[in-house]
């Protein structure tokens, strides 16, 4: 039985309004000429950092700091985030799939049972981004799913992949196909009969999320489910390279395609009767296709057909809306995040971005899970994303509107906790488009000082922070930091999340005198947030929770 109580903190006082800025994919790294974060103009940002190591310092965003198998495991926003809100660090999706595999777990439990059924006379479809991202998949743990579902009498299996290069380099594809077309080979040679039947970018096929644009996930549809493309072929390889030749093609977007058997025949529709698993851990980008296959009624886009398959996600995707029904294994059981415990404990919350982001600071930061905890306590505000559109054109964003809405809600007095999440270096940084990053980081500190000059007129405290890197590095790098160049000389782009730490700051006319970072915790990490927020708030946080990166002097 929780306890929701919070004790009073013994030296901080309550009632001060606080702002949370998020500043997605802002990290801090050397000053150079692929750190857009250094290029542009963000003197808000800047003037924070006057204030280390007092009010000023870097955080860990990355690896075992947030979750992750490894360290060299760059972070994202679904365990930044999750971090950020639950003050804990909780061994995430990517790390459980793994333990799963190696104890075989993931063959004894409910969700294979379930589809193991559809082994006999149906097809098993593995559908999923195919990288070695780490973020919402891995190549490596498909590898050991399909080696496991082939010993364990799947006899017709069929892949759909989504291409990736946003987690991992662009051009990245063709390498994974190949991988896997190896894989399949060798199930081959063991009489499974096993082979790529469709794909697309993940940015253009299937992994659309918090509903922006159900487009995306159709297209995905009628590729994987009725085998239907403007794009055919007879292998996924050629497929890759064709489509990549097109001009301005690249991994994230490519069209989808199905592949075809000698016939013309697309070689692998779900049809009644066969087994469907997404193969991602992740949830956010997974939500809609799972709603797809498994809501009988639906109406987001017309299915055509709706085939009776057994369907398990590699995980539980929505805790609260049970989603998918059967999956093979268990999420992390994020409890007692911070949003809960400061809602029971009379802090009025608003929370707010734009679509592309808007679940990462209403269902990442409170733990997976869908809406509020106390309607009369909470308001959580989706600006519309523009949808359809690389955010390169458009690098602005909504950063403007969100810090409207921000600002508005401090000036309200209504709320004791605004936070918001501002996207801007993290959409931009994906697309690799450096001149358009600049602007995005201009924009984004734009955004940050609307919502400082708030919280300074309401007397309220600001902490400004970001939930892993992106925009400060965007270029690949050798061991020792060089730029790594391809065969033609030219530098690769990157368009990934990064290792680096993100900075967080303090402040704001309500702080109160003697607050400042402690020295002691040097390897703080964003799970470290939490319970300074809650502190900020004037709560001690639970015993539990990483300890708080703030410490009050007598001065
Ligand atoms: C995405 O889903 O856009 C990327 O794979 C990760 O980005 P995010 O973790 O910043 O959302
Ligand atoms: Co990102």
């Amino acid at each position: 039985e929780t306890s929701w109580t919070l004790k009073d903190h013994p030296k901080l006082p309550k009632g001060k309004t606080i702002g949370v800025v998020v500043l997605d994919g802002w990290g801090e790294a050397n000053p150079d000429q692929y750190n857009c974060i250094h290029i542009a103009q963000t003197p808000a940002m800047d003037s924070l950092k006057n204030g280390a190591p007092n009010t000023w310092r870097l955080v860990k965003a990355h690896g075992k700091a947030v979750g992750l198998p490894t360290d060299d495991d760059m972070g994202n926003s679904e365990v930044g985030h999750n971090a950020l809100g639950a003050g804990r660090i909780f061994a995430q999706g990517a790390q459980l799939v793994d333990l799963a595999l190696a104890s075989g777990k993931i063959f004894e439990g409910e969700g294979f049972k379930y589809i193991k059924e559809s082994f006999e006379n149906g097809t098993l479809h593995l559908i999923g981004l195919l990288s070695d991202g780490g973020v919402h998949s891995r190549l490596d743990q498909v590898q050991l799913l399909l080696k496991g579902v082939g010993e364990r009498g799947a006899k017709r299996i069929r892949v759909h992949i989504l291409t990736d290069g946003r987690d991992v380099l662009d051009g990245s594809s063709v390498g994974f196909v190949e991988t896997l077309e190896n894989d399949l080979a060798q199930l081959r040679e063991k009489g499974v009969d096993a082979k790529i039947a469709s794909g697309g970018g993940r940015m253009h096929v299937t992994m659309d999320r918090y509903e922006n644009d159900w487009n995306v996930v159709k297209r995905g549809w009628d590729a994987q489910v009725l085998g239907e493309a403007p794009h055919k072929f007879k292998s996924a390889i050629e497929a890759v390279k064709v489509l990549r030749a097109e001009p301005k093609a690249n991994d994230q977007y490519l069209p989808p395609f199905v592949i075809v058997g000698e016939d013309g025949k697309p070689v692998g529709p779900i049809v009644d009767g066969d087994a469907v698993v997404t193969f991602n851990f992740r949830a956010d980008r997974m939500v809609m296709i799972a709603k797809a296959l498994q809501y009988e009624n639906f109406d987001k886009f017309d299915r055509v057909r709706f085939p009776k398959i057994r369907y398990a996600g590699m995980l539980e995707y929505d805790g609260e809306l049970k989603l998918p029904s059967h999956y093979l294994v268990s999420p992390p059981e994020i409890d007692r995040t911070s949003g809960e415990y400061l809602v029971h404990n009379g802090i009025r919350t608003f929370a707010c971005s734009e679509t592309v982001k808007f679940g990462h600071v209403t269902f990442f930061w409170n733990g997976n899970r869908s809406g509020y905890f106390n309607p009369q306590m909470e308001e959580y505000v989706e600006i519309p994303s523009d949808s359809g559109i690389t955010f390169n054109v458009q690098p602005k964003m909504k950063a403007l509107q969100i810090a409207e809405k921000a600002r508005d809600a401090i000036l309200s007095k209504k709320f004791d906790q605004v936070r918001v999440n501002l996207p801007n270096g993290d959409m931009v940084g994906h697309t690799g488009d450096i001149e358009a990053t600049i602007v995005a980081c201009k924009a984004a500190d734009d955004a940050v000082k609307m919502i400082l000059d708030a919280i300074e007129q309401v007397g309220g405290i600001y902490v400004v922070t970001a939930d892993h890197g992106n925009a400060e590095d965007m270029v690949k790098r050798d061991k020792s930091g060089k730029p790594l160049l391809d065969k033609s000389g030219n530098i690769q782009i990157l368009t990934s999340h990064t290792l680096q730490p993100v900075p967080i700051a303090i402040g704001g006319p309500g702080l109160s005198a003697g607050v400042r970072f402690r020295k002691d915790l040097p390897t703080g990490g964003l799970a470290n947030v939490a319970a300074t927020v809650m502190n900020l708030h004037g709560f001690e946080a639970p015993s539990d929770y990483e300890p708080s990166l703030i410490e009050v002097v007598d001065n």
